[in-house]
C-alpha cells in the first residue's frame, strides 16, 4: 500500500548518524538518532554544547546528508530527491532559523523577511502584507526599514523567526532561536511557536537550553553525545482518538484574540 504524503508522518529521523572527518580524525556529532515529528506538533531538542542538536537539525531540514540512516519528509527520503525537488521542498514546505540568524546584511528588515515570498512567487500585494504581517508579529513592525547591523542581536533573530514563519511551511526547525532573547521576548516566541503549531498546523522542532521554555513544548526530546538520552511527551502520540462529546458554543461573540504578542515595551 501506497500513502499519500497528507496521511505520512511528516519529517521522520530514521536511524540518522553524522560523522565528520577532520584531520584524520572522526567525529560522530550524531551517532544514531530516530524521531518522529507529526503535523502541527511542538518539539524541542535539548541537549549540552556540542552534543549534536545543530547537526541533527542540519540534516532533518536536508542541508546534510546522513552518513548512515534515512531522513524522510512526508515518507520520501530525503538523500533519493532531485535538486528541483529539494528546492521546492526549502522553498515552501520547510522553514528555518539558523544559530546565525542568516539574514542577508545589505537588505532591510521588510526585505529579509519579504524575500522568500518574493523567490516563491507571491504578487506583490500579498507579499506586502504578509511581511508586514510576520513583523507585526514579531514586534517589529517599527524596525522594518533597518539593516541587520542597525538592529540588536535579539532584533535580529526575531526577524529570522518572521522570515522563517512568512511562508506558512508545513515544518520550522529553528536553532537555538532564543538564545539572544531576553526571557519575555523568548517566552513570546516560544508562545508563538506554540500558536503557530495549534492554529496553523506547523510543525516545530526548535533545540534550546532554556529550562524555562520546555514547558511549552509538546514533546521534548534531550540528546547527549549525537543519542537520544530522553523522550517526553504531554500526551502519547499514539493514543487512540477519543471521540468526546463537543460542549455547546458559549452565547455572544468569541473573546478578541490580541495577536501583537511581541510588544515592545512603551
Ligand atoms: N563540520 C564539522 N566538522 C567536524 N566536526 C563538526 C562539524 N560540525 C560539527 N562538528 C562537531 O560535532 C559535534 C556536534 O556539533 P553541533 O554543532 O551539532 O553541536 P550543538 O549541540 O549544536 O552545540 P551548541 O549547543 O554549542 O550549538 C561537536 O563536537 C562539533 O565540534
Ligand atoms: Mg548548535
Amino acid at each position: 500500500m501506497t500513502l499519500d504524503g497528507a496521511s505520512q508522518p511528516l519529517l521522520v529521523a530514521n536511524h540518522v548518524g553524522r560523522t565528520f572527518h577532520l584531520e584524520g580524525e572522526e567525529v560522530h556529532a550524531v551517532r544514531d538518532i530516530s524521531l518522529t515529528v507529526n503535523r502541527g506538533r511542538f518539539v524541542a531538542i535539548v541537549g549540552r554544547s556540542g552534543s549534536g542538536k545543530t547537526t541533527l537539525l542540519n540534516l532533518l531540514a536536508g542541508l546534510d546528508t546522513p552518513t548512515s540512516g534515512q531522513v524522510l519528509f512526508e515518507g520520501r527520503d530525503l538523500a533519493g530527491m532531485g535538486e528541483k525537488e529539494m528546492t521546492q521542498l526549502r522553498r515552501h514546505r520547510v522553514g528555518i532559523v539558523f544559530q546565525s540568524f542568516g539574514l542577508l546584511p545589505l537588505l532591510s528588515a521588510y526585505e529579509n523577511v519579504e524575500l522568500p515570498l518574493r523567490i516563491a512567487g507571491i504578487g506583490s500585494r500579498r507579499r506586502n502584507e504578509r511581511a508586514a504581517e510576520v513583523l507585526d508579529l514579531v514586534g517589529l513592525l517599527p524596525r522594518a526599514k533597518h539593516r541587520p547591523f542597525e538592529l540588536s542581536g535579539g532584533e535580529q533573530q526575531r526577524v529570522a523567526i518572521a522570515r522563517a514563519v512568512a511562508m506558512r511551511p508545513s515544518v520550522i526547525l529553528a536553532d537555538e532561536p532564543t538564545g539572544e532573547l531576553d526571557s519575555v521576548n523568548a517566552e513570546s516566541i516560544f508562545g508563538l511557536f506554540s500558536q503557530m503549531a495549534g492554529a496553523e498546523e506547523m510543525a516545530i522542532v526548535t533545540t534550546t537550553h532554556d529550562q524555562t521554555l520546555l514547558d511549552m513544548a509538546e514533546e521534548v526530546y534531550e540528546i547527549g553525545d549525537g543519542l537520544i538520552l530522553e523522550r517526553t511527551a504531554v500526551a502519547p502520540l499514539d493514543a487512540p482518538e477519543v471521540d468526546t462529546p463537543q460542549a455547546p458554543a458559549p452565547a455572544g461573540p468569541a473573546p478578541a484574540v490580541d495577536n501583537n504578542i511581541f510588544r515592545r515595551p512603551d
